[in-house]
């Protein structure tokens, strides 16, 4: 087949097999057990780090069977100072299923390697290229950033569809043959020409294809909006009926909901019962209210507090005092007011 001039797969092939890394210890074999654990230790951890420790891990667990019956403990002292503990939990854990869903051999396609756990989609590519030559595409961080310059893909990868969109492009790219040495050499100029931030294009192969390149600032892609890291808040509302009648505050003119009238707002349900537990009646925790809000969840949990009928007035009045500022409602006026909606829900 006749590839375009833009050939990518083929200048990363090429590249690959003078420039890029060959001796590396999990490059000397085609034991997924070996891959699989390098490519872990890999993911978060940097190769001069992992160099130490993989080893020594493999001398005190030379397969995947040895792993499985080891203590989760042993696991975790070997896996010590590397970090991100839960990739060594997930490690004993996959290694363990390994062993009770396939046999203790490790499946032989990157489809069902990424049903085990901690295998990512990614992970599985790698895996499944290097050990079985699947063609597969590898998406992992350094890869998107050397994809998305070489294609100047601009869409927003805080996006599903684009990140889906960027799967389809990878997949396209793939080489009919060499995929071992098309997806270590991607890796490679990940980790080491096409950086972050100082990109070194006149030692990467695709300079003269790059469209980032071209465009002049590769240092834009990939393009990734930062989602906004929402918060939470926890409340807890009162609903407090006599008879037909509800009780309603109005809520500060500045802040959410500002100027409707509301349930009265306690910091928590612990603090709103402190209260009520001195009234006559019975109250009632009603199932939480999730409101979302542009820049947190709100988790709101009703309480109704029904007080008895035939109160005595100066009992009320007692109840009165130690509300916020408000008046009784019946429930058909309240629900002419300008209630939020999810209190309007609430009550109606
Ligand atoms: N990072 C993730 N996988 C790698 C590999 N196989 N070789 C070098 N660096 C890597
Ligand atoms: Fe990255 Fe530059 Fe190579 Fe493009 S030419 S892939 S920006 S190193």
């Amino acid at each position: 087949m006749t590839r375009p001039d833009t050939d990518i797969a083929g200048r990363v092939i090429a590249w690959q097999r003078s420039h890029g890394r060959h001796a590396l210890p999990w490059q000397r074999t085609r034991d997924p057990y070996r891959v699989w654990l390098s490519e872990i230790m890999l993911q978060q951890t940097q190769v001069s780090t992992v160099l130490g420790y993989y080893e020594r891990f493999l001398q005190r667990f030379a397969d995947v069977r040895a792993l499985a019956a080891a203590p989760l403990d042993d696991v975790l002292a070997a896996w010590s100072g590397l970090g991100y503990y839960s990739r060594a939990r997930n490690l004993h854990r996959c290694a363990i299923a390994v062993v009770e869903r396939h046999g203790g051999e490790f499946p032989r396609s990157s489809a069902l390697l990424a049903e085990l756990p901690g295998i990512g989609r990614s992970t599985a590519a790698a895996i499944a290229a290097f050990c079985f030559g699947e063609r597969a595409a590898i998406l992992d961080g350094n890869v998107k950033r050397v994809l998305t310059r070489a294609l100047a893909f601009g869409e927003d990868l805080a996006q599903s569809a684009s990140e889906r969109a960027l799967w389809a492009r990878a997949e396209a790219l793939l080489p009919e043959e060499g995929i071992e040495s098309y997806t270590q050499g991607l890796m490679d100029l990940g980790a080491g020409v096409c950086l972050a931030r100082r990109p070194q294009c006149l030692l990467c192969p695709l300079q003269d294809v790059c469209l980032a390149r071209q465009q002049g600032q590769p240092e834009r892609y990939p393009v990734k909006t930062r989602k906004l890291k929402r918060g939470r808040r926890q409340n807890a509302l009162l609903w407090l009926a006599a008879g037909d009648r509800l009780w309603l505050s109005q809520r500060p003119a500045v802040g959410v909901w500002a100027g409707l009238w509301s349930l009265p707002e306690y910091a928590s349900a612990e603090e709103l019962q402190s209260l009520t537990s001195a009234w006559p009646g019975e109250a009632k925790v009603l199932d939480a209210v999730q409101h979302v809000l542009t820049h947190f969840d709100w988790h709101l949990q009703p309480v109704r507090h029904a007080l008895p009928p035939e109160l005595p007035a100066q009992v009320l009045q007692q109840v009165e005092a130690a509300l916020p500022a408000g008046r009784w409602v019946a429930r058909d006026q309240a629900l002419q007011l300008g209630l939020p909606a999810p209190i309007r829900k609430l009550i109606s």
